[in-house]
């Protein structure tokens, strides 16, 4: 399973990168505006530094509703760098812009995916990548790891190439789950990546060690 960052923060996509474990970046309007980011031309900057700092795919959102603005957007941050994927949302336009896409070798998440059944329409129209919001289904007290689960199981069967982005992530225990369930890939806030550190017998187990090493050698 491969490791995304869900974040536009700089700061943030160097540290999971200098860990060693990232594969790649994902962001949103709303993650864009919470590093204060206003203004095409800053965005399409922004996206472009991110793209140039990581070595794996990044997805930039589309704004626009309509197909045709869909398809204007995306061609014009799929021109931004090679590792952009088109990010568009689950939408009866946004299914025929990922088809457009999909034709036109542009590679893309399909993003605010809630159901199985939205998860095979998109399938159908090619995307590189689904992204089920495993956060915000449980928030509605539905669960989100078994949509993972149904989704999994479908594109086994049906031999789909989409591969599962498993989203709104919000604990370390989502990320294993995740991997339990048959996602492809997770995208993450960092701080439920760095959670997956966290044990108290590994802090014990260590300060232990040390003890015994400093009592012989100091
Ligand atoms: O990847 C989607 C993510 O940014 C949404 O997360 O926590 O706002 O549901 P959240």
């Amino acid at each position: 399973m491969r490791f995304f960052i869900d974040t536009a923060n700089i700061d943030q996509i160097l540290e999971a990168k200098d860990l060693g474990i990232l594969d790649g970046v994902t962001t949103n309007p709303s993650l864009m505006a919470k590093e204060g980011i206003t203004g095409k031309n800053n965005i399409l900057k922004h996206y472009k530094k991110i793209c140039d700092l990581v070595d794996g795919d990044v997805s930039a959102e589309v704004i626009s509703t309509n197909y045709e603005g869909m398809v204007e957007e995306g061609r014009m941050l799929a021109d931004l760098a090679d590792n952009i994927v088109v990010k568009v949302p689950m939408i009866k336009d946004g299914v025929k812009a990922i088809s457009w896409f999909t034709e036109n070798d542009i590679l893309t998440n399909c993003t605010l995916v809630f159901s199985a059944g939205q998860a095979l329409l998109a399938a159908k129209a090619g995307a590189t990548y689904l992204s089920p919001f495993v956060g915000r289904v449980d928030d509605i007290s539905w669960d989100g790891m078994e949509l993972i689960r149904e989704i999994a199981e479908i594109y086994a069967i049906q031999s789909f190439e989409t591969e599962i982005l498993a989203a709104s992530i919000r604990s370390p225990l989502h990320i294993v789950q995740a991997a339990k369930s048959g996602a492809d890939v997770i995208t993450s806030p960092l701080s439920s990546i760095l959670g997956l550190l966290n044990h108290p017998l590994t802090d014990i187990g260590l300060e232990k060690f040390l003890a015994d090493y400093n009592k012989l050698n100091s």
